[in-house]
């Protein structure tokens, strides 16, 4: 049975993303695809319903991205958002000017016919609105909906072909309204149901997995991370003991973590998992490394190079799984200027390239990480493992200023796990992306008891963001502060010093190398 896909078209929004994950909460499938996508690309996928997004550009600017006036012909439903409602006003027939006042931010929306779409809605409603061109004139055959103080015409529709058209932003928080302006939408005019859930996820993932794997093995690179610990139990589900895991242990790990791992995987999951012991020749590769990029490649081939002898020692294995997420196969609308074409490059140190020789399979390429979060509880993995920060590829490596001995790494991850663990108590540690300890290669002078010490400094980082590309040092309270350093400097040998990192990025990064 074909599942019922909504089409976001992408005309460049910083919010396009959003759209997605809205339309998902309400648990309707649907696809984020460039503006110009293939008229009949769209047919194929056999949507019911078409959403286009907010963009940064003018209908009338030269080269604005425009799709095709017969996307309003397929005789499905379509909502226009922001630039996406003055693209359907501008395309037909009706008439798009600049704004006499560009409306930015916090607005009110003035309904004067509820309709279904805005059922539910009291006469006046919170709105967010970013724009400054606006539909002045309508087009043939639509009514208006809505207005503002400083805009006539705020959303449209035409009865007859049930093309919406809102000039705010209903996907963003600042619009209280929003998700149920989307389920009106569609559930109500376009007569889709709710039926896209984790556990139809699953039922469906599994039934792919087992058609496209048939008899052959599965191959792994288990980090213990959020998404390749979600691909493993998924996998784990579909072909069993065909799945062969392998977890690399380069000694540069949090501590306990590879104790954790073999609890969860092979304890508790029974999992075919393979742990390769590399620690030693990590170490003697990193030997005097001090340069953050050569420590970052030395890992990287390392890395490779232990996986791919482990691997080939399982026999012949067709397939590579990995984590891939849909934030990392979305098709760039590559709208000039547009901030959702800026798709972050990172430095994927602890990936795997693409030329093994392996078919790669890739069951979360559709999922967005809450989303991911979501599946993994749902498939048994404990809250710990579903809700936990991310970690470097590099590991502890880039958490290391200078020089990489076993004695600064052991140091590290003894201050490292008295950070997590009093993170742990605080009580919006929901709200932070990230928090640990990086030992600096500096000593300073300390007291302790009657004695002078001469002691490493270690400092504290902790941020909050929502994706990584930007992060604010957190505000967390100062007795938390208190308590982690306290217990650092009582209960960790060798560090007599804690510092709080208190740089934003940009400039700053997260990590520190
Ligand atoms: P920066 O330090 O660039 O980090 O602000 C942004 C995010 O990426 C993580 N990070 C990495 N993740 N391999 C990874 O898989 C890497 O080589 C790597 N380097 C940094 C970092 O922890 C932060 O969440």
């Amino acid at each position: 049975m074909q599942k019922d896909t909504v089409i976001i078209l992408d005309f460049g929004s910083q919010y396009n993303q959003l759209i997605a994950r809205r339309v998902r909460e309400c648990n309707v499938y649907c696809a984020l695809m460039p503006y110009n996508t293939a008229l009949s690309k769209i047919k194929a996928m056999n949507p019911r319903a078409i959403i286009l997004s907010g963009g940064p550009s003018s209908v009338h600017k030269k080269g604005s991205p425009k799709c095709s006036k017969e996307v309003f012909e397929l005789g499905v439903p379509v909502l226009g958002i922001c630039y996406g409602m003055q693209l359907m006003g501008y395309l037909l027939g009706g008439k798009v000017g600049k704004s006499s006042r560009r409306e930015y931010g916090h607005t009110e929306l003035i309904i004067d016919k509820r309709e279904r779409f805005f059922s539910g809605c009291s006469r006046k409603e919170k709105v967010w609105m970013s724009h400054g061109d606006q539909v002045i004139i309508l087009p043939e055959g639509f009514n208006k909906l809505a207005h503002t103080k400083n805009s006539k015409i705020a959303s449209i529709y035409n009865p007859e072909k049930k093309i919406y058209g809102v000039q705010f932003h209903p996907e963003v928080v600042h619009t209280p309204k929003g998700m149920k302006i989307f389920k009106n939408f569609l559930y109500e005019v376009s007569g889709i149901r709710p039926t896209w859930t984790m556990k139809s996820f699953i039922k469906e993932a599994i039934k792919d997995i087992r058609f496209q794997v048939k008899k052959e093995g599965v191959v792994l690179g288990l980090s213990g991370g959020v998404d390749s610990s979600v691909t493993a139990v998924l996998l784990h589900k579909a072909i069993g003991k065909r799945l062969h895991c392998i977890f690399v242990d380069n000694g540069l790990l949090r501590k306990d973590e590879k104790h954790n791992v073999i609890k969860t995987f092979k304890g508790h999951f029974h999992m075919d998992l393979r742990v390769a012991d590399a620690e030693d020749i990590f170490l003697k590769r990193l030997k005097g490394v001090i340069d953050p990029e050569k420590k970052r490649k030395i890992i990287g081939r390392e890395f490779i190079r232990v996986f791919e002898e482990d691997a080939k020692r399982i026999g012949k294995i067709k397939f590579l799984a990995q984590g891939t997420l849909y934030p990392d196969v979305i098709e760039s609308s590559a709208v000039k200027g547009a901030p959702s074409s800026t798709i972050k490059t990172h430095h994927n140190v602890g990936g795997l390239p693409k030329k093994m020789g392996f078919s790669l399979i890739e069951p979360l390429k559709d999922l967005f990480k809450d989303e991911v979060r979501r599946l993994g509880k749902e498939l048994g993995l404990s809250d710990e493992m579903v809700y936990r920060q991310p970690f470097p590829g590099p590991g502890l490596a880039v958490r290391i200023i200078g020089d990489i001995t076993k004695e600064r790494l052991d140091i590290l991850r003894e201050a490292d796990s008295i950070v997590q663990e009093e993170m742990l108590g605080y009580e919006f540690f929901k709200t932070i992306w990230q928090s640990f300890a990086v030992l600096l290669p500096v000593k300073s002078v300390g007291v302790m008891g009657d004695k002078r010490t001469y002691e490493n400094v270690l400092a504290l980082r902790v941020v909050t963001s929502s994706d990584a590309m930007t992060a604010d040092w957190a505000k967390i309270p100062y007795d938390i502060l208190g308590k982690i350093s306290n217990r650092i400097i009582n209960e960790v040998k060798g560090v007599n010093r804690v510092v709080y990192d208190i740089s934003s990025k940009p400039p700053s990064t997260i990590e520190w190398e």
